[in-house]
């Protein structure tokens, strides 16, 4: 048995927010609750799947790859869940790698136990789909930026969307990034090369519009990143 108190899952991943209380309680038993170091593989893509994972806190890194390159798919933090798809259909493999890009906690679900809320509650596949739709929706925006967007915008892109999904804003109008990222991170994120990434971010450090130093972000000027990005 374990004591994860179903008003703090609640609180902490929305997907739990509307779940009838006393399925709720009846499944939290079956719950594990998982840290992981920064660094960790949580799974590696082609990995057989039978759990599902769902953020408490920390930032997980999504991303595929092949012996040369690898292309970040997501930066998925506290709330959001992973390793649903090949936990729905039994028999397919992990589609990508789940990496920790800090300290990591999260709440791990066995696919019967999942089975079991899906099927019990009918708000799930609607919760379910509404979810993968807004992936769908960001995959198609990175797609577009892989297509028409040079590197440069493509960086900005980024920079502006990891502001808006993690970023503190401060009282001088500047966005920190709390969380470490390098340059091949950022390169890996925008489908660039290592060397092209680090040549546009000391462009950026020279207008003076960000700031990466020791790994740490700061987007120093965001109503000139968003204006850079109106020009293309
Ligand atoms: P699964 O295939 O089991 O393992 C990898 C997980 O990464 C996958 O389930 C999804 O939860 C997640 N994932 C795959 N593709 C994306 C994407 N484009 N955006 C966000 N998350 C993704």
């Amino acid at each position: 048995m374990n004591s994860i108190d179903t008003n703090k899952l609640r609180a902490n991943i929305p997907f739990f927010k509307d779940i009838d209380q006393s399925l709720l309680e009846h499944l939290v038993p079956y719950m594990r609750e998982e840290s992981y170091k920064k660094g960790a593989i949580i799974f590696h893509e082609g990995d057989e799947g039978n759990q599902i994972f769902f953020i408490r806190s920390g930032m997980v890194s999504i991303y595929t790859s092949n012996k040369a390159k690898r292309i970040t798919l997501a930066y998925l933090t506290k709330g959001e869940y992973f390793g649903e798809m090949a936990l729905m259909q039994p028999g397919l493999a992990r589609s990508a790698t789940a990496e920790t890009m800090t300290a990591v906690k999260v709440y791990s679900l066995h696919r019967s136990d999942f089975y079991k809320l899906v099927e019990k509650d009918r708000n799930v596949p609607f919760l379910l789909l509404n979810y993968t739709m807004e992936r769908l929706r960001k995959a198609n925006h990175q797609i577009y930026d892989l297509t028409f967007l040079n590197v440069q915008h493509r960086i900005i892109r980024r920079l502006l969307d990891l502001g808006k999904e993690v970023g503190k804003l401060r009282e001088d109008g500047s966005c920190l990034i709390p969380v470490k990222i390098t340059h091949q991170q950022l390169a890996d994120t925008v489908g660039a090369a290592r060397e092209t990434v680090s040549k546009i971010i000391m462009e950026l450090q020279d207008e003076a519009l960000i700031d990466l130093s020791n790994k740490k972000l700061t987007l120093l000027n965001l109503e000139a990143l968003r204006n850079k990005l109106n020009q293309h």
